[in-house]
């Protein structure tokens, strides 16, 4: 697959890991975290500098990027250096962010080795860390050179980090491609990975700078979603169960509004159930307290909430200025 961007494009290659790790540039350095070190049994496979960090969210924030910025320097990394990020989200978008900003910008090869990194983190250009204020809030778009895709490298994945990628893939499926649901269910990721790819590669060159709307169809179930990880601290919630939860809440949302066929939103519980991923939590009745967390969602404008809802399975539209008092319902009877 090719992934067209503003100043240029790049390749996808699916490959198998050991494949990749002996296709590196001599001139590189990795970072990936320790399990993933741990996982693929670094030391003995590559001949490379390596800097595995400490696993978690924590990482993609000021003192690990300043970290790794030190690492580059004092590891004597030049211009011409390439830097290659093998590991989940975190690892993916900090060092995506290291490399954009290390002498202003090197060569980066991503190596995406959780489900959810393939499948949506490391398409689409964005790189970035945390501050303590919130998610996400520095960084930039930034293209990799190359992505390769390993989807054996799954295999060492814990059970419940591959639930939390299928969440993801699932979303893809409600919102763009019904027949992906059915090919999820057999689990074969060989198959599931290169679709989910190229579904979001179609919605991110249509509006890979995030300004005409389009690409925030890619927020089903986000906008809740975010707001509970918010409520809940980060921690207790995966990212693919909290945008589980908020894709129920969401798929009812728009059947109240009119915009859902009705009867979607029991298919779409029924489907994320079967995959064991949550439809409900406690704190989403807090509804006072979601709206609040939601208002600073990036899609609304002067406080109005806008979500993308599913118009049926396989559907969807983004819907802007949606009423507090319809979020406050949705919230509420789910
Ligand atoms: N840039 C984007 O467009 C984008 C999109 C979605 C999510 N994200 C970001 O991605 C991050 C979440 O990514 P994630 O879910 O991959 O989390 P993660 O990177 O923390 O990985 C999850 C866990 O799996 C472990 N792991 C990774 N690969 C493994 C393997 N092959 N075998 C065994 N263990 C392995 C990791 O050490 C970690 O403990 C969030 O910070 C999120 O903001 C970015
Ligand atoms: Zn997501």
């Amino acid at each position: 697959v090719t992934i067209r961007h503003r100043l240029g494009s790049y390749e996808i290659k699916f490959r198998d890991i050991a494949a990749s790790l002996a296709d590196l540039p001599d001139d590189a350095r990795v970072i990936c975290d320790q399990n993933v070190e741990a996982a693929f049994g670094l030391s003995e496979r590559i001949d490379l500098p390596y800097l595995a960090l400490e696993p978690g969210e924590a990482a993609k924030s000021i003192p690990y990027f300043a970290r790794c910025l030190d690492w580059l320097a004092e590891s004597g990394a030049s211009r011409k250096t390439v830097v290659i990020a093998l590991g989940g989200g975190v690892i993916g978008d900090l060092v995506g962010f290291v490399a954009a900003s290390y002498m202003r910008g090197v060569e980066f090869i991503q190596i995406p080795t959780t489900l959810l990194a393939q499948v949506d983190s490391s398409v689409g250009g964005k790189v970035g860390i945390d501050l303590p204020s919130g998610k996400n809030l520095a960084g930039a778009f930034y293209a990799p050179s190359r992505v390769d895709i390993c989807p054996d490298a799954l295999q060492t994945l814990p059970e419940r980090q591959v639930r939390n990628g299928m969440a993801e893939v699932l979303k893809y499926g409600f919102i763009m491609d019904a027949a992906l649901l059915e090919l999820a269910q057999g689990g074969d990721f060989f198959r599931v990975v290169p679709r989910c790819i190229d579904l979001k590669r179609q919605v991110v060159e249509a509006d890979e700078l995030e300004l005409d709307g389009t690409r925030a169809i890619l927020n089903f179930g986000h906008t809740v979603g975010h707001a509970l990880e918010k409520l809940t601290g980060y921690g207790p919630l995966l990212h693919g169960e909290a945008i589980s939860v908020g894709m129920a809440v969401e798929a009812r949302l728009g059947e109240r509004l009119g915009i859902t066929a009705p009867g979607t939103s029991e298919r779409v519980r029924e489907i994320l159930a079967e995959w064991r991923l949550p439809t409900e939590h406690p704190l989403t009745r807090e509804a006072k307290n979601m709206l609040s967390a939601m208002r600073t969602d990036k899609k609304a404008t002067k406080g109005r909430l806008a979500f993308s809802l599913l118009t049926r399975i396989g559907e969807c539209k983004l819907i802007a200025d949606v009423d507090d008092q319809d979020v406050v319902e949705a919230l509420e009877i789910s």
